[in-house]
């Protein structure tokens, strides 16, 4: 690889991470709602934790970002266009549902409603979505950008979203996530460190 281009490698190295990180909190979300099948409860407040940081994360900074890298790479590789359009939509579709299990778990956590159902299947439906969309993603946009973004278009595309680091991953340590990262931990998931 040209010594030009190793931030370039790096951002996609970044950008997977960011995935991984993602699939382990839709991994936890997923063994929450499975605690129903059992008979059980699942840990509602984890849950609202998990996309309380969805919505506030990935939906605020992540997408964001890859929205403008798509722009990118749709502009050199016309062949990209259905694909980048398919994944922006999703974007959207992804924030809309996220937000709705937020107001879904706020309101259970609070008392105002209980019902299974209300998070149950919305939650899988919204696991199963993320993961397709990340399963794209790394099938069919990682690579077109690892040929065709380089160091300027990291560069310009990262003066465009105010940098924040990640709440739960990151080293700021969001106190509001001190439970989720303890269950992390003690199920012992790999945490991926987020520069
Ligand atoms: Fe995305
Ligand atoms: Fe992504």
């Amino acid at each position: 690889m040209a010594a030009s281009n190793t931030a370039a490698f790096d951002r996609i190295a970044l950008w997977h991470a960011e995935h991984l990180n993602f699939v382990t909190l839709l991994d936890l979300f997923e063994a929450e709602l499975d605690r129903f099948s059992r008979g059980k409860a699942p840990d509602y407040e984890l849950m609202l934790d998990i996309m309380f940081y969805m919505t506030h994360y990935p939906d605020v900074l992540h997408h964001p970002k890859e929205d403008l890298a798509f722009a990118r790479i749709a502009r050199r590789d016309s062949g990209a266009v259905p694909i980048v359009a398919r994944l922006s939509d999703q974007h959207t579709a992804l924030k809309r549902d996220g937000n709705a299990l937020v107001i879904a778990l706020d309101d259970i956590v609070n008392g105002a409603i209980t019902s299974r159902e209300h998070v149950e299947s919305p939650g899988r439906a919204y696991i199963a979505a993320f993961r397709a969309h990340m399963d794209s993603e790394e099938a069919e946009i990682l690579p077109l950008a690892a040929t065709l973004l380089d160091r300027g278009d990291w560069a310009t595309i990262e003066r465009a979203i105010q940098a924040r680091d990640d709440p739960v991953f990151g080293t700021a340590r969001d106190e509001r996530y001190a439970a989720l990262r303890r269950r992390i931990a003690r199920e012992g998931r790999t945490t991926r460190p987020v520069p």
